[in-house]
């Protein structure tokens, strides 16, 4: 009995967590919600727009923050102020999803951070693309382990 009935908890919790990974990685239009009115509030980010951010959060980002929004990439190592680790609880609650998307396009000194943190100019034209960025950092802070 009691093996049985953890089985289906663990089952529960796998399904739960793979629904949680289907809807960051595909998202779709409806998932775009930006309460804190950042510059991307009203703002329809499409499922390409996702797949666009997740792929260069892979090949521009992660070098400096991590593939899993950590701050300890490769070129961290380097780096001071480290790169923001998305996982702070305290850096999440303190940071509005304009600041997330003002530093991303115009980069951390746009926002009183480090200049380490290289502005996005191409982006501009692409709030779509921005705000899918600012769910991802958004999603990294809810996996918890943060401090
Ligand atoms: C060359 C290394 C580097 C790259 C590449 C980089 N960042 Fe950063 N990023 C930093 C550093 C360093 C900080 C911390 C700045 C500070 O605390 O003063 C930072 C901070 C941030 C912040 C926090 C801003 C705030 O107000 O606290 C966000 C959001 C961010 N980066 C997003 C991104 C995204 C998205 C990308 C990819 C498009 C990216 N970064 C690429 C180095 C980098």
């Amino acid at each position: 009995m009691r093996t049985s009935s953890s089985t289906r908890i663990t089952t529960a919790a796998v399904a739960a967590a793979f629904s949680l990974f289907l809807l960051i990685v595909c998202g779709g239009p409806q998932a775009s919600a930006s309460p804190a009115g950042g510059a991307g509030s009203g703002v329809t980010v499409t499922a390409a727009d996702r797949t666009e951010a997740l792929q260069i959060f892979k090949t521009r980002c992660a070098v400096c923050h991590g593939q899993e929004g950590r701050g300890n990439g490769p070129a961290s190592v380097a780096l001071n102020p480290k790169p923001q680790d998305y996982h702070s609880k305290a850096w999440q609650k303190a940071t509005s999803d304009a600041t997330i998307e003002k530093a991303i396009v115009e980069g951390g000194t746009a926002v009183g951070k480090s200049a380490a943190m290289a502005p996005n100019p191409d982006l501009k034209d692409k709030p779509g693309v921005v705000v899918a960025l600012k769910d991802l950092i958004r999603q990294f802070g809810k996996a918890g382990s943060g401090e």
